[in-house]
């Protein structure tokens, strides 16, 4: 009896952790994302440089969705393909989480 409530948790412990897993990675680690969005476009996106400053405050949930399903139309989609998919989903979960709408909207510095 025993030995079999022992074998159902540890399936359940094993099944509540890949659950956690797969989450995590759907959602993207906004940390990292932060990171990311400062070294690879803010060098461009700031006070001073080339192109337009942007911070993640500067664009609603919406249009930041939206900016991510047409990279390929940003006049600079070539600097978004030097990015993995991964580090794509990092930095959404950073610019969409501190959106113009979101619960703690965020400027860069
Ligand atoms: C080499 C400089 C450069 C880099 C690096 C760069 N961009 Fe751009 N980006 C531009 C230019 C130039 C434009 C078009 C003119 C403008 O918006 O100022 C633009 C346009 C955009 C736009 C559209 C403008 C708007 O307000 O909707 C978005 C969004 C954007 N970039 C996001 C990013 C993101 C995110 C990164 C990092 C992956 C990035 N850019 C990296 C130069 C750059």
């Amino acid at each position: 009896m025993s030995k079999k409530v022992g074998c159902i948790l540890i399936i359940l412990i094993f099944l509540i952790a890949s659950i956690g897993i797969v989450m995590a990675e759907g959602k993207g680690n906004a940390r990292k994302g932060k990171y990311l969005f400062r070294k690879n476009c803010r060098t461009c996106h700031c006070d001073g440089g080339s192109a337009k400053p942007l911070s993640p405050i500067d664009k609603t949930q919406a249009q930041w969705d939206e900016v991510f399903q047409n990279i390929d139309k940003l006049s600079c989609s070539q600097e978004w393909a030097k990015l993995k998919e991964k580090d794509r989903n990092d930095m959404y979960a950073h610019l969409w989480g501190h959106a113009f709408d979101s619960p703690s909207p965020a400027k860069c510095k």
